[in-house]
């Protein structure tokens, strides 16, 4: 079978070709299908880069007012699919929720089981875009016992979301239109970000041929881990704990550089990127901004830049090219949204799932697309014979 390449964390391995996100990670450049993530954090909405990451072009007028039409007709859930956020415990972590709910989807439309029938994939994709969002905010109703509301087709994606997760039945809910703009700021920040541990995981799972939900489903479970998307709770735990304990930063990093078992600055370092993330760069400056009008500012930002500006100018986080990525503020802009630390992570999968459906469209349309299915370098006993279980 000739010459495998042992490659732990497949960091010199291309498993794709695609069109779809350009990181350089030396220079800190992010760009979807071409366009830089700055002019698109600026400009555009996650509606609008949504279709762009699955369509490969900016729609038209008509082709996005088509798309956000098509999304808001699919809002609802199935009444079954609702009864199975009651067999979850209330304290349940709303990841394995969502994943689990995701992957129910496949149950309740059978029409998607094959993947290279087109106008079923299309529609597993309006689906997908309209009901994750309903599914993410009865996660999160159920976590705080309170009742689901149906969606209002009337709203947009983001703003329907937070009705859903905030409002209640019986009474009007006023989107605070600071709230949907940040909220919408962080999803286009998130939508895409090319082999990811998560997306990587839709493809692979896609490459047997699975069907988009289940494919999705598990890139909701390889986000769930705190070295991935869960980093975004872990720093908000980290800040916390910081804080508790008087705020002493430096204490903290000296901790970091000790390497303690289980302390890592959370939000620090990436793969790919060995520059500050484009991403983490857009967040900051906005944070300021977002919380100040949002509740007057925050301590833990204080906590943040300290221990950034700490790091920074430590030959540890130098030496490593360790710089804050996408998940070093964010939690402190969800935290003020009103999110629960434990929901974060669910925020982050609403962002990413335009980019886990373009990266599993463009795989199974790829040619060259071949089931995942890597060698291994054994290590164990060459051959040994059967004892009986009397003689070991
Ligand atoms: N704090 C302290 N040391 C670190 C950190 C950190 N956050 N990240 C990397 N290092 C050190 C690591 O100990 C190693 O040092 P040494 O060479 O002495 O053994 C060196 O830097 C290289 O690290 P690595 O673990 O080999 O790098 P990796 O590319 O395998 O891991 C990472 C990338 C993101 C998992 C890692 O940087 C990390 O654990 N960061 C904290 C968790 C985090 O913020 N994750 C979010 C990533 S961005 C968004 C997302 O994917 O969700």
């Amino acid at each position: 079978t000739g010459y495998i390449t042992h490659d732990p964390g497949f960091v010199n391995t291309g498993a794709a070709s695609s069109a779809i996100t350009y990181i350089d990670g030396d220079a800190g450049i992010l760009r979807y299908r071409g366009y830089p993530i700055e002019q698109l954090a600026e400009k555009s909405t996650f509606i609008e880069v949504s279709y762009l990451l699955i369509y490969g072009e900016l729609p038209t007028q008509t082709q996005l007012s088509e798309f956000t039409e098509k999304i808001q007709r699919h809002t609802l859930l199935h009444e079954d699919l609702k009864a199975f956020f009651s067999g979850f415990p209330r304290d349940a972590h709303p990841m394995p929720v969502l994943s689990s709910a995701v992957s129910a989807l496949s149950t309740f439309y059978q029409d998607s089981l094959n993947p290279f029938d087109e106008p079923n994939v299309e529609l597993s994709t309006i689906r997908l875009l309209a009901k994750v969002p309903t599914l993410a905010a009865y996660a999160y109703k159920k976590s705080v016992g309170q009742p689901l509301l149906y969606p209002d087709n009337s709203l947009g994606l983001v703003e329907n979301f937070l009705r859903m997760t905030f409002g209640f039945p019986a009474e009007p809910y006023e989107v605070d239109p600071d709230v949907a703009k940040a909220l919408d700021l962080l999803f286009i920040l998130h939508a895409d970000h090319e082999q990811n541990c998560s997306t990587s995981t839709v493809r692979l799972v896609g490459s047997s041929e699975a069907n988009l939900f289940a494919s999705i489903s598990a890139g909701i479970n390889a986000l769930f881990g705190p070295l991935h998307g869960g980093a975004n709770s872990a720093v908000l735990d980290m800040l916390e704990g910081i804080q508790a304990e008087g705020g002493d930063v430096a204490n903290f990093v000296q901790r970091v550089k000790n390497k303690e078992k289980g302390v890592r600055l959370m939000g620090f370092g990436h793969r790919v990127y060995k520059n500050y993330d484009p991403r983490a760069k857009i967040i900051k400056n906005t944070a300021d901004e977002i919380l100040s009008k949002l509740k007057g500012g925050d301590q833990l930002l204080d906590i943040a830049k300290k221990l950034e500006e700490t790091a920074l100018s430590d030959d540890y986080f130098i030496e490593r090219k360790l710089y804050p990525n996408v998940d070093f503020y964010t939690g402190l802009i969800y935290r003020a949204l009103g999110f629960p630390t434990k929901y974060f992570t669910v925020l982050f999968a609403l962002g990413r799932l335009p980019g886990w459906i373009a990266h599993w469209r463009e795989m199974i349309q790829d040619p060259a697309t071949k089931i995942g299915r890597p060698r291994q370098i054994y290590t164990g006993y060459a051959s040994r014979d059967y004892a009986p279980i009397s003689e070991r």
